[in-house]
């Protein structure tokens, strides 16, 4: 692909609908003639997740780095860090990926390294957002986009968007609405942080 210059790295654990969202995004002409971007890879910490076969399947360069195989933290985030590098990222972008990162990775990627997190920080960081948000009677739940930093879920806010908590919502109805309007907002921030 002729021109394009800026390589993206996505990590994901899971089913990667965020991931997908992003370079079904990035495949459109106006990313490719105005952005100069490129999704180049999929990294996951497991081999059997399922965005990770989608990836494969579009012709992206995809990995598994298992990280039970690694005897720390720190021995994982090293060699995630090579892998990612071998691709030379504008920007790595973190869709679902499920691991706490060591201030050393975080450091690497300073100011290249942006997360989405499925509810309106600085409210409810860390896990089980929807449930928490419905146990604490919100009537708005939603999803941020946000540079990473070394302490978990904060950092500045790229972008967010807003959802009603409606009557008789369970965790699962909440979480899918949510990830619809993360599918939006997410390659919206990535777009204009290519921009900038
Ligand atoms: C998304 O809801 C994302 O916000 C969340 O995991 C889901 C991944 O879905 N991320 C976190 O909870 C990070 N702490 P996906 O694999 O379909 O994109």
């Amino acid at each position: 692909m002729s021109g394009v210059n800026k390589n993206i790295v996505i990590l994901i654990s899971g089913s990667g609908s965020n991931m997908a969202a992003i370079v079904e995004t990035s495949i459109q002409q106006r990313w490719q003639a105005r952005l100069k971007a490129r999704v180049v890879a999929v990294i996951s910490n497991k081999a059997g997740a399922q965005g990770l076969a989608w990836a494969r399947e579009q012709g992206i360069a995809s990995h598994a780095l298992d990280h039970t195989q690694f005897s720390s933290r720190e021995a994982f985030d090293a060699a995630l860090m090579v892998e990612i590098d071998r691709h030379a990222p504008t920007l790595v972008v973190l869709a679902g990926f499920m691991r706490i990162l060591t201030p050393g990775f975080v450091q690497h990627y300073k100011g290249r390294l942006v997360n989405i997190h499925p509810s309106l920080l600085p409210a409810f960081t860390g896990l089980k957002t929807h449930q928490r948000a419905i146990d604490m009677g919100c009537r708005v739940a939603g999803a941020t986009v946000h540079r990473v930093t070394s302490e978990l879920d904060h950092g500045e806010i790229l972008d967010q968007a807003v959802v009603p908590v409606l009557p008789g919502d369970t965790a699962e109805t909440l979480a899918a609405r949510v990830l619809t309007q993360e599918h939006v907002i997410y390659p919206r921030a990535l777009e204009r942080l290519l921009t900038a």
